[in-house]
């Protein structure tokens, strides 16, 4: 069973946890483009559908769902994401495709917060991965030196603007012992619009798809 079979169990097995009538929030990434493409044949189940990027609405939006805005439905029953990083402590590092403020902010706004990854994803320790910290254009270079300070080692990611006309650095060689702690720590630097690090908002449930099948971790 190849990566590719894998997203796609767990994108099945999340979707028993949409109920009837749910307002529901989608996240970004090759995972939950496989729930994407899986909603149509839910389509009566959900009332409304919030996404967290503009690349998720493109591909709602093909699926002739109409996309709401978060402001206009409260809060969200349900939201469903994938990650970069997970541990079985429901941390995660999220943000490699650069939505993770959106993601940071649906995350809150739901009751239930479901992330789906393959085994792949699992760590022990978060970290490997770069962690995206989403910045002001202007104090790019100085959250840099920050993170410098801390120990890690950011790179820009050139070209790249996000849906809320920030950039992103990513911070490499990060060992994040203790991801409560450093997700405080990096969200009180000015400039800092959101960091990569849910542990604040951790996920209620974690469903780890291998190659036998779907694990859970959570509720
Ligand atoms: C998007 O910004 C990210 O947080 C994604 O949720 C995360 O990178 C997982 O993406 P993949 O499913 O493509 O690995």
């Amino acid at each position: 069973m190849d990566q590719s079979d894998k997203k796609l169990n767990a994108a099945k097995a999340s979707l028993e946890y949409i109920q009837d009538g749910f307002v529901l929030g989608v996240g970004t990434g090759s995972t939950i483009d496989f729930l994407l493409d899986l909603l149509p044949n839910i389509r009566q189940k959900i009332d409304k559908v919030v996404s967290s990027s503009m690349e998720t609405t493109v591909r709602l939006e093909s699926h002739g769902f109409e996309v709401t805005t978060l402001n206009s439905v409260g809060d969200l029953d349900l939201y469903i994401d994938g990650a970069d990083e997970a541990t079985k402590h429901l941390h995660l590092v999220k943000g490699g495709g650069g939505a993770l403020t959106r993601e940071k902010v649906l995350a809150g706004a739901a009751r239930k917060f479901i992330c789906i990854i393959d085994e792949s994803k699992l760590v022990g320790m978060l970290g490997k991965f770069p962690l995206p910290i989403e910045v002001l254009p202007m104090a790019q270079a100085f959250v840099a030196r920050r993170m410098v300070k801390m120990r890690g080692q950011p790179i820009w990611r050139e070209n790249f603007v996000t849906d809320n006309g920030n950039h992103i650095i990513d911070v490499h060689n990060l060992q994040i012992s203790n991801p409560l702690e450093l997700e405080g720590r990096i969200n009180q630097i000015p400039g800092v619009i959101s960091v990569g690090i849910f542990a604040n908002r951790p996920a209620d449930v974690l469903l780890i798809a291998d190659g036998e099948g779907v694990r859970t971790i959570g509720l």
